[in-house]
């Protein structure tokens, strides 16, 4: 059944930048979690980089100690984040593609090319009882094989259509709404969980929150720094309450 209630997953990962900056505790990445759920996020998001340039070891640890609401745990296909995931048990596992050079998750999973080695790391990760959820583009070869793959969810790498928005590129704005809901009715029919994020904004979210067959929306970037100007519980509130009246709509 689609759910009337959007989900909204706050990604902290640069709490731990800022924190990483001068090596000591402040800010503290478990007091933004829980600010963040006080204000509304449903879900904690932090992507665990092989790197560790943010979220570290023990950062997952204490999230896992101190919040009541389910942790995903981005991470790269590698054996050592499946050992990592299993020894923690976050509620869902989203697995990413990573390059070291890259200053955020690029571009989708190329699940196709990587079938056999994500199907080892799926089977190893759901046998713990970790949901997975794989990032894609919002390409129907890529759904069809995440299914194939008994994935969880798919999380729709909203990134192509946010940078239009941005660019004010009204034919590609177009496009990529037409594949994102495409892409999202594909996979609901599939029988797939579909989320979607990457580079949502107060403008971007709205479009994304009308599509039904979309139950989660995964926002970092954009909330940590508008903390800034408003302080990090009235950036998800008005995230909150943007998604809320456009999904009602
Ligand atoms: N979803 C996934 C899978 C991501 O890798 C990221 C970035 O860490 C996000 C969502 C959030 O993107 P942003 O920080 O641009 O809101």
């Amino acid at each position: 059944m689609i759910a009337d209630k959007m989900r909204l997953g706050i990604n902290i990962d640069h709490v731990a930048t800022i924190r990483n900056a001068r090596g000591g505790e402040h800010p503290d990445p478990v007091k933004a979690a829980k600010l963040a759920i006080n204000a509304g996020a449903d879900s904690i998001v932090i992507h665990l980089r092989e790197d560790r340039r943010h979220i570290l070891d023990n950062d997952l640890i204490h999230l896992m100690k101190e919040i009541d609401k389910p942790i995903t745990l981005e991470m790269a296909p590698t054996n050592e984040m499946v050992n990592i995931a299993c020894n923690n048990s976050p509620q869902k596992v989203c697995i990413v593609p990573e390059k070291r050079e890259e200053r955020t998750t690029e571009g989708g999973l190329d699940v196709c090319t990587s079938f056999y080695s994500l199907q080892k790391y799926i089977s190893k990760l759901k046998s713990n009882n970790i949901d997975v959820s794989l990032f894609i583009e919002p390409d129907i070869n890529q759904i069809n094989a995440a299914k194939e793959l008994n994935a969880t969810a798919i999380e729709l790498h909203t990134g192509e259509y946010c940078e239009a928005l941005i660019r004010h590129n009204e034919l590609k704005i177009q496009n990529e709404l037409i594949r994102l809901e495409k892409a999202s009715i594909h996979g609901y029919n599939l029988g797939l969980e579909i989320n979607a994020g990457h580079g949502l904004n107060y403008a971007s979210v709205a479009s994304m929150s009308k599509i039904k067959e979309i139950t989660e929306l995964n926002i970092g970037h954009f909330i940590i720094g508008e903390s800034l100007f408003i302080g990090i519980e009235e950036a998800v509130r008005e995230m909150r309450s943007l998604i809320d009246a456009a999904r009602h709509n």
